[in-house]
């Protein structure tokens, strides 16, 4: 895993662009981007950055696959708080990635099994589009990572799961009050996650300080699920000194981020 701590949320943002691009570079061989993204206000620098890139013309994705993290269940498509939605502003609009090449978890249908069955087809669904080059993450300050609470399994796949009370908590403020937080959601697996190439995780500010130090230092448990990034080969957690705070390999972690040079090869 790298740890790159960044001084600013500017700095976090442009870190972890380039190691998006970077990873897309490396795990998709030539072939055409396919991301996996999630909402929530960690990513959006990165995000601006992206489309930074686009207009500077280092990076394309209008032949792009857009993969999201997680979906609500109960509230419509075109709802402004549904994930899609939230993509199509944030994402499709802002870095060129075609809308009908944005795919998200099904969270209405007729029935709870036909919300499973659509749940089985993403994961069949990202497996067809080659697997994802790079996936992008927050962390809640619960540690869960897409919507996977407390307690989900490590090798869990793309399913139902309740919310946690804090989680509808933290995002109420995205609702007119709790009451209108759904309970229930769609959300890829620990295991899904860990498929990826690279995953790009990003968090800001004190309150994800905790969870940073659990998941990145912390024992591989259930009870933090950001810590399955330590089971994955190209993680890359990018945070700001406020989310690094909890950071006990601190020292070691700044050193390891400057480059190997042929100048340290040839003095060992
Ligand atoms: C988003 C998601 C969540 C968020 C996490 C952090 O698709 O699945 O895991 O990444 O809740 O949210 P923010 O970035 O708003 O603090």
């Amino acid at each position: 895993m790298r740890v790159l701590i960044g001084s600013t949320p500017d700095e976090v943002a442009r870190i972890a662009a380039e190691n998006v691009l970077a990873g897309l570079a490396r795990h998709g061989a030539g072939a055409d981007p396919v991301l996996g993204l999630a909402t929530g206000s960690s990513p959006l620098g990165l995000y601006r950055e992206l489309a930074r890139a686009v207009q500077e013309e280092r990076a394309d994705f209008s032949q792009a696959q857009g993969f999201a993290l997680d979906e609500y269940i109960g509230i419509p498509d075109t709802h402004e708080q549904s994930y899609r939605q939230t993509l199509v502003n944030e994402v499709c609009n802002t870095i060129g990635l075609p809308a009908q090449s944005l795919h998200v978890p099904q969270g209405m249908a007729e029935s709870v099994e036909a919300i499973e069955e659509a749940a089985r087809d993403y994961d069949a669904s990202i497996a067809q589009a080659g697997g994802i080059q790079v996936q992008i993450l927050g962390i809640g300050s619960n540690g869960h990572l897409g919507f996977n609470e407390p307690g989900s399994a490590l090798r869990s796949r793309t399913r139902i799961k309740r919310l946690a009370a804090n989680t509808r908590e933290d995002n109420a403020r995205f609702f007119d009050g709790i009451e209108h937080v759904p309970t229930h959601c769609v959300t890829q697996g620990l295991g899904t996650i860990l498929d990826a190439g690279r995953l790009v995780l990003v968090a800001i500010g004190a309150g994800k300080a905790d969870a940073i130090a659990a998941a990145v230092e912390g024992p591989i448990s259930a009870s933090c699920p950001g810590s399955v990034l330590q089971l994955h080969q190209d993680a890359v957690v990018v945070v700001d000194e406020a989310a690094a705070a909890g950071l006990k390999l601190r020292e070691y972690y700044d050193d390891a981020a400057e480059e190997l040079t042929i100048v340290d090869i040839a003095v060992h």
